[in-house]
């Protein structure tokens, strides 16, 4: 099932690490999770201080709504294998976890802070630091893939997917924060959508949305930090946003569900 980053072969556990018959070894740190990504690429993920806002903000509650559509979403589907592929601190894979206990859950994400949060008290999944463009896992081995706000990199996807296995992809709707984007811009556009892929089919799009009420600065600062305006807004418009005790925006978000295509070999 996994597959050593190095050298592609299988990795299986032994004591405290993860090795491969070529003598590549991966430590398991205290918390569990496996590092993954080769030390010599220099990509991150998300840093420690925008996965302490997230944690707070999604304990917090503010998209547990969402949370509770996407599982509502999972238990149409069957399946035994799943991946979620740029999981952060794992506030949804921990909950599919909770539901789903006879499924196998893989978590990656290239931050070793989201990982190191998100394996607190869940032994059931594997969690493991590597890119989304480079899955430790063998070719047509898993059932679903999941890709919640995180980068897509749909041909790794692809190899990893059983045939005709799913690819749900959660993504923010063109109003999404609108009016968080009315404070933070003079010209507020509607956020793209992307539905194709390739080897993939789109089967069903769920929309969810409804309004947020941030009550306090941290509240909204907290938000901000999670978005990409956090690093391209202009100065002016950020200023206004934290000076502000109070934000009502809308949440808008897409849950799209992809069948796996072309793969004929496949049994
Ligand atoms: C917006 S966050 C979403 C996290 C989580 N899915 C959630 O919704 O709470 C995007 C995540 O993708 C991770 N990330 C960024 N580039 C990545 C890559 N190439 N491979 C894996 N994860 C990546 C970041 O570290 C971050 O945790
Ligand atoms: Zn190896």
């Amino acid at each position: 099932m996994l597959i050593c980053p190095k050298c592609k072969c299988a990795l299986y556990k032994n004591d405290k690490i993860y090795q491969c018959d070529n003598h590549h070894t991966f430590d398991i740190a205290k918390k569990g999770y496996v590092h993954l990504f080769l030390k010599n690429r220099k990509q991150t993920g998300d840093d420690k201080h925008m996965v302490k806002a997230r944690t707070y903000f999604l304990e917090k509650g503010f998209y547990q709504p969402l949370c509770d559509q996407i599982l509502l979403f999972l238990k149409s589907l069957s399946f035994a294998k799943l991946v979620d592929a740029g999981c952060g601190e794992g506030y949804y894979t921990n909950q599919i976890a909770d539901l789903f206990s006879k499924v196998d859950i893989y978590a990656f994400d290239l931050s070793k802070h989201a990982v190191h949060e998100a394996c607190k008290g869940k032994k059931q999944v594997f969690y493991g630091v590597c890119s989304v463009a480079d899955l430790p896992l063998n070719e047509k081995s898993i059932d679903i893939i999941l890709s919640i706000f995180a980068p897509i990199q749909a041909s790794e996807f692809h190899r990893v997917l059983k045939k005709e296995g799913y690819f749900l992809k959660v993504a923010p709707g063109p109003k999404h924060l609108y009016e968080m984007k009315q404070i933070l811009y003079t010209d507020v556009y509607d956020n793209d959508l992307q539905h194709t892929y390739d080897g993939f089919v789109l089967q069903e799009i769920k929309e969810v949305a409804y309004d947020i009420e941030l009550c306090s600065k941290q509240d909204i600062e907290a938000l901000f930090m999670m978005t990409p305006y956090y690093w391209k807004s202009p100065i002016e418009g950020s200023k206004k946003l934290l000076a502000l005790d109070y934000l009502k925006t809308k949440v808008q978000f897409q849950i799209e569900l992809y069948r796996c295509i072309g793969k004929e070999d496949d049994k």
